[in-house]
């Protein structure tokens, strides 16, 4: 059965759309899209998906009418690349856009980003329906309306606040997530946890009492996408352009920004980093505000058990420090640091300086290596 999601953007946009979480993309979906009477739908997916999902795509083309209206993109970060929207806008535009037309992004967040940012910018915005495939596209980028492409000298560079009009989690999508993908969602999943306490007790009763999160079922999944979902969409509901509150969902961030960076985001998965990122912040936690022990012991306990990276990656203080100072969130030089006081209660504007993060990540490298 479908769990219904209501996300109220209630300044700027002001504006409200459901995500929908089921284990198919049942007709119910379909309708609720004909229901829309969007003049002309187009759909922006990429390779693999493409490839795995044909007989989906092919189904959905002939219930929306969509055929021959599909841009296959190539596959993988570096494609979300502002010089590849030229090729998609013309591509649009000789197949007929209009204002009235709906984009419909069919992928992981890389497809989620780029077809959000076409749909934002084209002809002055027409409606996006986000129907993410990845548990990170499901439980982070699809939510929140933050859509973006690269530039050479930056990740989402060039990027717009822009809502979709409904999202679509199809948790069978998921039946077919390569290995390294899984780290990407589950460490956004945990991040979300750690700023909402009855969504960390819930993930926390999962994680010790049912196994290893490959055999969790759909029910499970349905659950814990639900849970997290809503912290995401509480928050941006009440802060969607990032001037204040919305910063929170950076937890971990600034750290995993800096080892992305470092390795020229080709050494570790984005998961790989914020998992790192969220253990730094809890450290830094402790010391600043007196983040309870014993608690970070817990933390650290589900985290192994969800097989989340814990440890620096061999990167010294120096280093790592150096990239953070280019990061964004940085204002007037100074560096903004997301701490948390306890779980749910998060700190979005306080100073980290240099010798509070290298004492907090040489204790991470005599913890965890
Ligand atoms: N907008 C936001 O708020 C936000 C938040 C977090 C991340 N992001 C962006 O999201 C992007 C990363 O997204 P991602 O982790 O989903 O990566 P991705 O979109 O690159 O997908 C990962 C890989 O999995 C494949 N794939 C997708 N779904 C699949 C499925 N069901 N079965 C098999 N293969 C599948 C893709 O083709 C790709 O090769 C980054 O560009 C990041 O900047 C945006």
């Amino acid at each position: 059965m479908s769990i219904k999601l209501k996300i109220s953007i209630q300044k700027n946009t002001k504006k409200n759309y459901f995500i929908y979480i089921d284990e198919e993309f049942n007709d119910n979906w379909i309708k609720l899209i004909q229901n829309k009477k969007y003049s002309k739908h187009f759909l922006l997916t990429d390779q693999n998906i493409y490839k795995l999902y044909k007989d989906f795509i092919v189904d959905l083309e002939h219930k929306l009418n969509i055929n021959p209206k599909i841009i296959v993109l190539k596959t993988g970060e570096k494609n979300k690349h502002l010089k590849n929207t030229y090729e998609v806008y013309e591509a649009l535009i000789k197949q007929g856009i209009d204002r009235k037309s709906v984009i419909l992004s069919l992928g992981g967040g890389v497809v989620g980003d780029f077809a959000g940012f076409i749909a934002s910018t084209i002809l002055r915005g027409v409606s996006l329906i986000q129907i993410p495939t990845t548990l990170l596209a499901m439980v982070d980028s699809s939510i929140g309306g933050k859509v973006a492409v690269n530039l050479n000298i930056g990740k989402n560079m060039v990027g717009t606040f822009y809502q979709p009009d409904i999202v679509f989690c199809n948790i069978n999508f998921l039946k077919t997530l390569p290995e390294k993908e899984w780290i990407c969602g589950l460490a956004e999943i945990f991040k979300h946890s750690l700023l909402d306490k009855k969504t960390y007790l819930s993930l926390k009763k999962v994680i010790l009492e049912e196994s290893h999160y490959k055999e969790w079922n759909t029910k499970t999944w349905q659950k814990i996408i639900y849970e997290s979902i809503k912290v995401k969409a509480n928050i941006v509901s009440k802060d969607e352009k990032e001037s204040h509150l919305r910063a929170v969902l950076n937890l971990g961030h600034t750290v995993a920004h800096a080892i992305e960076s470092l390795t020229n985001y080709q050494k570790f998965s984005h998961g790989e980093a914020v998992s790192r990122g969220l253990v730094t912040a809890l450290i830094l936690s402790k010391k600043k505000l007196n983040f309870s022990e014993s608690l970070f012991k817990e933390i650290i306990n589900l985290m192994m058990l969800l097989k989340l990276p814990l440890n620096t990656a061999g990167f010294s203080e120096k280093n790592i420090w150096k990239h953070i100072q280019y990061d964004k969130k940085n204002q007037y030089d100074k560096i903004r640091y997301i701490y948390l006081k306890d779980i749910g209660k998060p700190v979005y504007n306080f100073e980290l300086s240099r010798e509070e993060f290298e004492l907090g990540w040489k204790e991470q490298k005599q913890l965890f290596g």
